[in-house]
């Protein structure tokens, strides 16, 4: 009987398309923290298909520990760079993602840290519990309105053209930076400039791009200089695009304004990271994708991807096609 292991309890429609298929043996890993690496490799051992996360590396070591059955990895996540993916494509076996599941909900996000962190809602809220709302302020919490601002997006991708798509309802002028220009920048009026330009003219800067040897530490104590001082960093992505020393040394010092983090290296924070101390950093806890119907559908379209892997058919969503040639 083929055997699936599922590294962590995810939405039940997702499971419930792995558990309601007969012939099929599922083990789920029950706890709330991923099984350690050892663990994963032991759990691995033998099987068809991984249903994984992107809190497990998928690896060398991990696929020889699984084995020659091994006929899919199926990620509930669209960013896939806790797998090797070259590994896989070597021994012929289809990754999966989720692409387009989590768009609305990452670009909602997105919306609610660049407004956040703007506009203080963290320190503010936090100043009314600890008893500090003396009376309305003319001066208290002043920050910048998102209206009417300079947008300028790394990454005009799927959840990057939702996000523009956002900032049009706020009058924003929207600046973009791709490898190359984009087919999305026409219908949200966005402009292509290159990296250097939109650093330096973007009141909010978001980055929406995959984290690749070519984007890691793309924001760097360099970047940091090139930006406005009133500037706000958001970051959706990967931790690995921003060098969080170097971020959090740019907030201390007023090189930049704030940051809105919903990511970031590693994960979960170290709880002695500077960041954690500064009023103008809001950390997330990775929650871009945490909406009800995102999750969801991650979780479904990841079983679809998985289902089709073990029938040996094409999955509806791969990550590497040329594992078909
Ligand atoms: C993804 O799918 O890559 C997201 O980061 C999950 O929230």
């Amino acid at each position: 009987m083929p055997k699936v292991f599922v590294t962590r309890k995810v939405p039940q429609k997702g499971l419930d398309m792995l558990l309601n298929q007969e012939g099929l043996e599922v083990e789920i890993w029950p706890e709330p923290l991923p099984p350690s690496r050892e663990t994963l490799a032991q759990k691995a051992r033998g099987i068809d298909a991984l249903y994984c996360l992107l809190t497990e590396k998928i690896d060398d070591a991990l696929l020889d520990a699984a084995g020659p059955r091994l006929k899919v990895v199926s990620q509930m996540a669209v960013g896939v760079d806790n797998i090797d993916i070259a590994a896989c494509t070597r021994r012929g076996i289809p990754v999966g993602n989720t692409p387009g599941a989590l768009t609305e909900a990452t670009a909602d996000l997105t919306l609610a840290l660049m407004l956040a962190a703007a506009r203080q809602l963290l320190p503010a809220a936090a100043g009314v519990r600890a008893g500090k709302w003396g009376t309305w302020d003319p001066l208290g919490y002043l920050g910048p309105e998102l209206f009417g601002s300079t947008v300028g997006i790394v990454g005009l991708g799927r959840i990057g053209l939702a996000v523009a798509r956002r900032l049009q309802g706020f009058n924003a002028r929207l600046l973009y930076n791709n490898p190359s220009p984009g087919p999305y920048a026409k219908e949200v009026d966005a402009q292509f400039v290159d990296l250097d330009t939109l650093l330096a003219e973007s009141d909010f800067i978001s980055l929406h791009c995959p984290l690749t040897p070519e984007t890691r530490y793309l924001i760097n104590a360099d970047s940091l200089r090139k930006m406005k001082s009133s500037a706000i960093l958001i970051n959706t992505a990967r931790g690995d695009v921003v060098d969080q020393a170097a971020l959090a040394e740019a907030l201390q010092q007023g090189v930049i304004a704030a940051a809105g983090l919903d990511v970031t290296s590693p994960e979960p924070i170290l709880l002695d990271d500077p960041l954690l101390t500064l009023p103008n950093a809001l950390v997330l806890p990775h929650i871009g994708s945490a909406s009800i119907t995102a999750r969801q559908k991650m979780a479904t379209m990841a079983a679809e991807n998985l289902l089709a892997g073990l029938g040996k058919k094409p999955l509806p969503h791969c990550v590497n096609p040329e594992v078909y040639n």
